[in-house]
């Protein structure tokens, strides 16, 4: 199925979706992303999506490569013109065209591509049975909090753990976990979700915001502390977050099941109230 795709203020067939060779997200992998789910034809979270994005152009001294407004017209007019129903909208900024030079070129002006990806969310299988994570070293730089396009680390992560089995690698660093390489990380001990808090060494998930959120409103318990793989291997649950998986327990670390390798009760609890949020949108 042919899909429209966005590039740099056109909407376009996507054969026809091209960027230069000059990109910087190309040469340098200079730019900034986003990943937005989208559930019954509607955008999810958009605004602390929005929110993130603005933080990465700012941290990076980039400019928006259109309004705000626009952006979000973008986003609407993609799901339209593809009757999405359910899956992701990715959109990706980078710094622009420029002859081939480390420091920010004078007269660039940001790129801006965007295309719809068709996913079953809400009735992930995977969700019914849980999946299976490994652990893998954190290679990544110190700037986690933004969220780039460098994504090398990430993607050797992912394919060790496909290569093993699993769906996910989680991430070691200093002997506690980071994160995962595309989603946040969390172990659930005696009903409390434990997850590492914000810092340069984190990506700030929307998903894991809006998931303190509706914990806080349904008197589930959550505490901020970094823990190690052991600590994991002993919780009662562990669950990832994240815009393409919501929320998603793992029933096996390192070949170890997790809590009887069956998705938790505080992991089901918290998946439900996510979906019936993000469908009630
Ligand atoms: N990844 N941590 C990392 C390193 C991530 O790449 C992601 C998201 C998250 C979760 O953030 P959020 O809840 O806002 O999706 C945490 C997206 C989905 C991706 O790269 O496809």
């Amino acid at each position: 199925m042919s899909r429209i795709v966005y590039v740099n203020g056109e909407f376009l067939p996507e054969k026809d979706g091209k960027i230069s060779i000059f990109d910087r997200g190309f040469l340098f992998a200079d730019g900034v992303y986003e990943v937005t789910p989208i559930v019954n034809g509607k955008l999810v979270d958009y605004d602390a999506h929005m929110e993130r994005l603005e933080r990465s152009l700012k941290e990076l001294k980039m400019a928006w490569p259109c309004t705000p407004a626009e952006l979000r017209n973008v986003h609407e007019e993609l799901v339209t013109r593809n009757d999405l129903k359910e899956g992701i909208i990715y959109m990706q900024v980078t710094r622009g065209n420029a002859d081939r030079q480390f420091n920010f070129p004078k007269d660039a002006k940001s790129s801006l591509v965007a295309f719809t990806q068709v996913m079953a969310l809400v009735d992930n299988a995977n969700a019914r049975t849980g999946v299976k994570i490994v652990t893998t070293p954190d290679l990544r730089w110190l700037r986690r909090d933004i969220k780039s396009v460098m994504l090398l680390a990430p993607v050797l992560g992912k394919q060790e753990a496909y290569e093993k089995g699993a769906n996910e690698a989680w991430m070691v660093e200093d002997g506690k976990v980071t994160e995962g390489t595309s989603s946040n990380a969390y172990i659930v001990k005696d009903g409390k979700v434990i997850t590492r808090p914000l810092s340069n060494r984190i990506l700030a998930g929307c998903t894991r915001r809006a998931l303190f959120r509706l914990a806080k409103e349904h008197g589930v318990q959550v505490e901020e502390r970094a823990f190690s793989v052991d600590e994991a291997l002993a919780a009662d649950e562990a669950f990832l977050t994240s815009a393409s998986q919501f929320v998603m327990p793992i029933t096996e670390i390192d070949g170890h099941r997790v809590g009887g390798g069956q998705p938790g009760p505080v992991t089901r609890k918290l998946r439900e109230i996510f979906l019936q949020e993000a469908q009630s949108v």
